[in-house]
């Protein structure tokens, strides 16, 4: 079954991608999966975020489970640029899957700095995560503001010849933003990153942790995000949010997403892109009755 998916600058074998940070930068993926099935799978990689120099991340905890999702505070933790082109790049390139780099940037220049660095890699395409702080405008998200987003968007895609996406924040003015992504020369748009929460995390001393939500909590959030921006742009719109079945990401491409990425299922089971692309083909071969337990 021919599952390719065409994204203008970048061709998917499968509409599957492995979202940002539940994969690391990717290096282990052979241990988890024969070189057969990545490539029959996984229709694109995108690493952790990266940014210039190398980050430590949060201390911990950094990691907190609520009923039906997962609450994180990593902290962009990575090795820096320098070092994931000299020591992780080479590795991943070999899986003969596209590599799409995630970029964490707190300024405008950053970004451009990053995205000239990778001009000379083989990488298929670049991540914009702007949920990150702008250092400039006194550390607030680049996300809440269109006009920066619009500069940054412009100024990356003058330098960045290759596929282009931007990740939005599913806060904010987030269809303003959407709309900005595609008049500034985005490929596409990839709906969305955690939203912000908080657990309680010990009652007596009363602790909280405050990080980014992900998994199947917030699936409805995110298909509704999805469902009313494909309406709005024509540039692709890859869905991520809470997929942990085949049956999830058939309601994102019924809801208007070209591809979908699948982010904490990797941390509950490793091998979630076979489980959920097998039974997406069980889908669309019919074979499956559309029920829950498919
Ligand atoms: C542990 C963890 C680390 C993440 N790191 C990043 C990151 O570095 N950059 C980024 O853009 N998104 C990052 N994300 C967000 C995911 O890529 C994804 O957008 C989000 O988790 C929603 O998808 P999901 O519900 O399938 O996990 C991270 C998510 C988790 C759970």
């Amino acid at each position: 079954m021919d599952f390719s998916v065409n994204l203008g600058l970048l061709k998917l074998k499968t509409p599957l991608m492995l979202a940002s940070g539940t994969w690391g930068l990717g290096e282990n993926l052979d241990k988890f999966f024969s070189l057969k099935e990545i490539r029959e799978n996984i229709g694109a990689l995108v690493t952790k975020g990266i940014s210039i120099n190398p980050r430590k991340g949060n201390p911990p905890p950094r990691l907190f489970e609520t009923p039906c999702g997962l609450i994180n505070f990593i902290g962009v933790e990575n090795p820096g640029i320098k070092e994931f082109k000299k020591s992780f790049l080479p590795k991943i390139k070999k899986f003969g899957i596209p590599v799409i780099v995630n970029l964490y940037g707190e300024k405008i220049e950053e970004f451009l700095e990053l995205a000239k660095d990778l001009k000379k890699e083989k990488v298929a395409g670049l991540e914009l995560n702007i949920s990150c702080p702008n250092v400039e405008k006194g550390g607030i998200y680049f996300s809440y503001d269109p006009k920066i987003v619009s500069e940054l968007v412009r100024k990356v895609r003058k330098v960045w010849e290759r596929f282009l996406a931007v990740k939005l924040s599913p806060v904010g003015p987030v269809y303003e933003i959407a709309e900005i992504c595609e008049k500034s020369g985005a490929d596409a748009i990839v709906v969305a990153n955690t939203y912000p929460a908080l657990a309680v995390i010990s009652l007596k001393p009363f602790k909280i942790l405050q990080g980014g939500l992900s998994g199947p909590a917030i699936k409805p959030l995110t298909l509704r995000l999805v469902y009313e921006i494909s309406k709005k742009i024509k540039i692709p719109v890859i869905g991520c949010g809470g997929i942990i079945s085949g049956k999830d990401a058939l309601e994102y491409l019924l809801s208007g997403a070209k591809a979908f990425q699948i982010g904490t299922t990797n941390l509950i089971d490793p091998r979630s892109a076979i489980k959920i692309m097998r039974e997406l083909k069980e889908f669309k071969n019919g074979l499956c009755d559309k029920s829950d337990t498919c």
